[in-house]
């Protein structure tokens, strides 16, 4: 990958994925560390015909994969699993959070449940269900406790959301994405489809510009919650 921004310090200017993407994440105190990972066409929009794949690039799944062995768990909507389908995780360290109002829709004979290394993240109210849960808040999930349930029972220091737009807009609306990694493809793709967010408040939110990088004209950006001022 080309390194853009910081300015690169050699001629070449390149680094690879891990390098770039392998740095500190301190979790913040009671939770873990959350980083959003998306990929977004040049017009905003981050579904094409009901999936992400249109988007993407084999540079941006070498960043989403490298993520996932950087992270100790991730979280990823209903939505998001129903229309994708997610198998067992390649990483061996990776856990699965998935959220749900009430787990309607899940196949949970499919590999990712019976893996064992997958958790339903459901309002405390909502029914049983035949497999793990972390369970916060009522008709809908505390996402902030459930984040803190992942820190005490799944041992989670780091996790990448992986979206779909509403939970990326519950999150943002609970403010608790630290981080986001954001693949912008040089496409332009028309249509209605959701933006990064969908659901949260307007409220603006700071971050800070960590990283440029490109490939086959594809934008790697990360961005970092800017610090409070002290005091
Ligand atoms: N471009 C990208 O990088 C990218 C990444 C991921 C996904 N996508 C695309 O995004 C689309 C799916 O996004 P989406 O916004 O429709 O769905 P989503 O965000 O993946 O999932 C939404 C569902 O998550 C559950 N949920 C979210 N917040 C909740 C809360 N606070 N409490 C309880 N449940 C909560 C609900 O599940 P229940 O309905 O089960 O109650 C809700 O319907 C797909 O087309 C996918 O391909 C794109």
């Amino acid at each position: 990958m080309r390194r853009l921004f910081p300015h690169p310090a050699d001629a070449a200017g390149t680094v690879t994925v891990r390098d770039a993407y392998d740095v500190p994440r301190p979790a913040p105190p009671g939770r873990p560390w959350l980083s959003l990972c998306m990929v977004a066409s040049l017009d905003g929009t981050t579904v094409v015909d009901g999936r992400s794949r249109a988007l993407s690039s084999p540079a941006d799944q070498e960043v989403l994969l490298t993520m996932r062995s950087l992270v100790d768990a991730v979280i990823v909507g209903a939505g998001t699993v129903r229309d994708e389908g997610y198998g067992v995780p390649r990483h061996a360290q990776l856990k699965v959070v998935v959220v749900s109002r009430t787990g309607a829709g899940m196949d949970f004979d499919a590999p990712l449940w019976q893996s064992g290394r997958a958790w339903l993240a459901l309002p405390a109210d909502s029914p049983e269900v035949p497999v793990p849960t972390l369970r916060a808040g009522t008709g809908t999930v505390d996402l902030a406790a459930v984040l803190a349930q992942a820190s005490d029972r799944l041992g989670a220091g780091v996790m990448q959301a992986e979206g779909g737009p509403s939970l990326n807009g519950a999150l943002l609306a609970a403010d608790l994405v630290d981080e986001l990694n954001l693949t912008v493809a040089p496409l332009l793709a028309g249509g209605d489809g959701p933006r990064l967010t969908t659901g949260a408040p307007a409220g603006l939110h700071r971050m800070e510009l960590a990283h440029v990088l490109e490939d086959d004209g594809f934008l790697f950006t990360r961005y970092v919650r800017r610090a409070e001022p002290a005091g």
